[in-house]
This record gives C-alpha cells, sequence and structure tokens, in this order.
C-alpha cells in the first residue's frame, strides 16, 4: 500500500485549518522560506502536501519544485493559483526525478520523512536527495523529538483533539495512538466528528520515530555531513524534547 494513499479526503480537506492552529506558531513557515532564500535556490520539497509551506516560499521570489506522494493533497495547492515559478509534481520521494543536480536546497517539512518506515525507504530518499542537490547544496527536515514517557506506552485512548470550522461548520478531530514499539512506528487514528455529514469520516497514518543520533548515522550512511541539529525552529541548539530540525550537507 501506498503510505500517502491515505491522506484522503477528510486530512486534504482539513489540513490547511488544521495545521493553522497546530503547526504555524512553531515557525516553520518562516524557517524554511529563509532556509530557501539563503540558499539562492531553486528549492525541491518532498511531501508539499497542500503548500503550507511551498507556495509562500515561491511568493518570496524562490522558484519551487514540489512533489507529493497523494493526488488528494496535491489538489490543494494546484487550486491555490500557484505562482509562475512553482512546479507540482505527483511522485513518491524515493524514486521521483526532477532535474538531477539542480537544487540549492531540499527540503522534507513537517515531518514528512517519518512517513518512510522502512530503512530502505530512508536510504533510497536520502540517496535520491543527493541526486537532486547542486554541489553547495543543504538538505532540511525536521521530525519530532520523541517524548518517552509516551513512547513506552503501547496504546493512549481516544482523545479528542483540535477542532477547527470548515465552510462555516464546526469540526473536531479525535485521536487514537497505537505504537508498534520493535518497529518504532506509531499509528494514529483520527476521526473527525460534525453536524455536517460531509464533514465526517475517519483516517489513519504510519510514522515511523527516530532518535537524534539513529538520524546522525543514517545521514552518515547515506554520505551526508557536516550535520547541524536544532530543537525549534528559531536556531536553538538541540537538547531533547521538542523538535530534530536538521541541516545536512553531502560529503
Ligand atoms: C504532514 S504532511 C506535510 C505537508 C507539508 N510539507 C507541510 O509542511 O504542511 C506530509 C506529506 O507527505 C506526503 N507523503 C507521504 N509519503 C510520501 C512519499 N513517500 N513521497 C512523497 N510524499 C509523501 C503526504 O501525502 C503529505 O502530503
Amino acid at each position: 500500500m501506498v503510505y500517502a494513499a491515505r491522506y484522503e479526503r477528510f486530512f486534504a480537506r482539513s489540513y490547511d485549518a488544521l495545521y493553522a492552529a497546530i503547526r504555524d506558531p512553531a515557525g516553520d513557515v518562516a524557517f524554511y522560506a529563509e532556509q530557501a532564500r539563503q540558499s539562492g535556490g531553486p528549492v525541491l520539497e518532498f511531501g508539499c502536501g497542500t503548500g503550507r509551506i511551498l507556495l509562500p516560499t515561491a511568493r518570496s521570489g524562490v522558484s519551487c519544485v514540489g512533489v507529493d506522494a497523494s493526488t488528494e493533497m496535491l489538489a490543494a495547492p494546484r487550486e491555490k493559483m500557484p505562482p509562475a515559478n512553482v512546479q507540482l509534481v505527483h511522485g513518491r520521494m524515493q524514486d521521483v526525478s526532477v532535474g538531477a543536480a539542480q537544487f540549492g536546497l531540499v527540503t522534507i517539512p513537517f515531518r514528512a520523512f517519518q512517513h518512510l518506515l522502512t530503512v530502505d525507504e530512508q536510504l533510497a530518499t536520502l540517496d535520491n536527495v543527493r541526486r537532486h542537490l547542486a554541489p553547495q547544496g543543504r538538505l532540511v527536515f525536521d521530525l519530532f523529538d520523541p517524548k518517552l514517557d509516551r513512547m513506552s506506552l503501547a496504546e493512549e485512548p481516544e482523545r479528542e483533539g483540535v477542532a477547527v470550522v470548515l465552510d462555516g461548520k464546526r469540526v473536531v478531530r479525535w485521536e487514537r495512538v497505537q505504537r508498534d514499539l520493535s518497529r518504532q512506528v506509531m499509528t494514529v487514528r483520527f476521526r473527525f466528528e460534525s453536524d455536517a455529514e460531509e464533514l465526517r469520516g475517519e483516517t489513519e497514518l504510519e510514522m515511523r520515530w527516530f532518535y537524534r543520533y539513529e538520524v546522525e548515522h543514517l545521514l552518515a550512511r547515506a554520505g551526508f555531513g557536516n550535520v547541524e541539529f536544532y530543537r525549534d525552529f528559531h536556531g536553538t541548539t538541540w537538547s531533547a524534547g521538542e523538535e530534530i530540525v536538521v541541516v545536512a550537507r553531502p560529503e
């Protein structure tokens, strides 16, 4: 099964409203736009989704290619009148090809790398990043830093998550988590509850969790050196408990 097939209708439709509330306050949109500006571009974003980061980056003047494996998610930036310097491509970050050795920056924002559940998929993606990077280019991506008290729980009961208004109708997202501790994979089940029948539904995502030193070894194995780790999108040196924000250069 292609993982991204699960980014189906409810998720794609509610994504912008939900993550404007949940994620935008972290400052990742401005962080990635600044990385793009510093790189001089062009930028290749793997897992661009609805264009939450891709479109503001392109509007700041840097040419961008956005790749996503989900047609439902990619429909969103297409409907947002993307500027002329944006190209949208349906494909998988493991094997898509959009012009070798061209990009000053490859990004994988908002934990999209965590949808790669196996080491083979992770290494294939890092190889593909290297194929697309220009000689002085950089890879920038982020992961959540596992909170150990929660990661030890094989199951967390359903709880009420974020509530948003979509097309004037209230939607509440309920969340339930199961963890496979051996595979380091969590399954998050989302149930969307609303008075509007068309906004009700269920979907689930699988995410691999990573530890900071595991990421360092993985990157070294894929030929990346000179790696910087941050704990947020404001340049704070990494320590446990928040994000794992990574800036890496091919050796
Ligand atoms: C959490 S969203 C992040 C979207 C966007 N980068 C953002 O910051 O809002 C993860 C995205 O990765 C995409 N995705 C998952 N697996 C993928 C793969 N193997 N190749 C390309 N895209 C993938 C999903 O379809 C989804 O749009």
